[in-house]
């Protein structure tokens, strides 16, 4: 079949890669989808199992560090559009092992750049309906201040903070003019890699997409990040280690809504721009683990609340950023994208997912994971 676009997902077998290639692949079968991916410890086939036979998808196992061998897939499928997700994304491996950072979001990320700008300035239209689009974090403008500790109602409705929990707990935010301050060898890598996709539009005229999101949560993340960890660890009665006071602030998004966002600024977002994602929907840490712990038990037919005392207060994360909080309004008013489910029932559906995939979870936390998370947690 001649396909409409041919477009490549990196990091499309990890967590919010998983359900970009799944929104593509189902929604625009015009496309044809090749989804990029080294398969390292984040990587799982397995959260693609609906599509995988899907007649415009395909799989390619390659490092993103590995030039020619992405030079050479950009000129054999004639690719248009890249959305580049593939990056090593958790803070706390980032503290250990800073190198490998540098070399797959900072490195790889100049790769892909350079791979794509070789193949399109090749073509008679170069950059002409091309697109490279690559995913960040709230985390490269580093961390706001608790001006409100006790919370204050901010200026703007959303639909992702429920009437419940509508607060924030400063009056400052992230703007996509905020300048850039990254604090972890992860969001420094990141911003580095911002600068670079910056650079190829600004050096060459490569028509590039920044995004930049708050955090995630869903089903398909690797249970080394809050949420999915702390969900596996109430159902097994283990410790859950927070870290410092668990004042920590951070804005939560469900996953299926940055897919759509992405899905919605691939397709309408102006080249050389960059969007701010998120929902308005902060949460401390502490306050977001009573509500697991209260889901799990409700969940499970225990009383809610029995499971308060696995909290278990742990050394600080070194440099912990104190408090994420993104304004997505340029979004919302120019592309009229807005989340779709309120934090309640996207922790619901989160929860849930979690408790009825165990074997996914077994599945990735046997074998080496397992080494690693005792390792890192035994002092604690
Ligand atoms: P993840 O760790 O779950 O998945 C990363 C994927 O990239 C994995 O499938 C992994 O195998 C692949 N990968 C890693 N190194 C690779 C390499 N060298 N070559 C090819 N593939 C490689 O990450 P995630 O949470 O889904 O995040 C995806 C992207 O979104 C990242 O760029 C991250 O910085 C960004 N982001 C994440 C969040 C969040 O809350 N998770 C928020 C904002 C932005
Ligand atoms: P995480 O999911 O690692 O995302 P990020 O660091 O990118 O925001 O952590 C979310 C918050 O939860 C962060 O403030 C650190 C905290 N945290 C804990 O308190 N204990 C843990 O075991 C983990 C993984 C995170």
């Amino acid at each position: 079949m001649d396909y409409k676009r041919t477009i490549v997902i990196t990091g499309g077998a990890g967590f919010i890669g998983s359900h970009v290639v799944r929104l593509f692949v189902n929604k625009y079968p015009e496309y044809k989808v090749i989804n990029l991916d080294k398969l390292t410890y984040a990587g799982n086939l397995a959260n693609l199992k609906d599509v995988e036979n899907a007649p415009n998808y395909s799989f390619v196992k390659m490092d993103i560090c590995d030039f020619d061998a992405f030079y050479q897939l950009m000129k054999d499928e004639h690719i248009d559009g890249i959305i580049h997700l593939a990056a090593e994304s958790h803070v706390d491996r980032s503290i250990k092992d800073p190198f490998c950072f540098a070399r797959t979001n900072v490195m790889g990320t100049l790769s892909l750049l350079q791979a794509a700008k070789l193949y399109w300035e090749s073509l008679p239209e170069k950059y002409e309906g091309k697109r490279f689009y690559h995913i960040s974090t709230d985390e490269v403008y580093g961390a706001l201040e608790m001006t409100h500790p006790e919370g204050i109602e901010p200026p703007f409705s959303t639909k992702a903070s429920s009437a419940s929990h509508h607060e924030a707990y400063g009056t400052d935010f992230f703007y996509e003019d905020t300048r850039y301050n990254p604090h972890s060898p992860y969001s420094a890598a990141k911003a580095s890699s911002d600068h670079f996709v910056r650079a190829y539009h600004d050096t060459y005229g490569m028509p590039t997409i920044v995004t930049n999101c708050s955090n995630n949560y869903g089903p398909n993340q690797f249970p080394e990040k809050l949420i999915p960890l702390f969900i596996n660890n109430i159902r097994h009665r283990k410790a859950l280690p927070v870290y410092g006071k668990g004042e920590n602030v951070r804005d939560w998004l469900y996953v299926e809504d940055h897919a759509r966002a992405i899905d919605t600024i691939f397709h309408h977002g102006r080249v050389a721009e960059t969007y701010n994602i998120g929902g308005f929907n902060e949460w401390k840490n502490i306050d977001i683990i009573k509500v697991l712990i209260n889901t799990v038990d409700r969940l499970l037919g225990r009383e809610e609340g029995e499971d308060l005392n696995l909290i278990t207060y742990v050394t600080d994360r070194l440099g912990h950023d104190a408090r994420y909080a993104i304004d997505s309004t340029k979004l919302q008013k120019e592309l009229g994208w807005e989340p779709s489910l309120q934090f309640e029932e996207g922790i619901e559906k989160t929860v849930r997912w979690y408790l009825d995939n165990q074997e996914w979870m077994d599945n990735v936390t046997s074998g080496e994971y397992e080494k690693y998370y005792e390792s890192m947690y035994a002092k604690r």
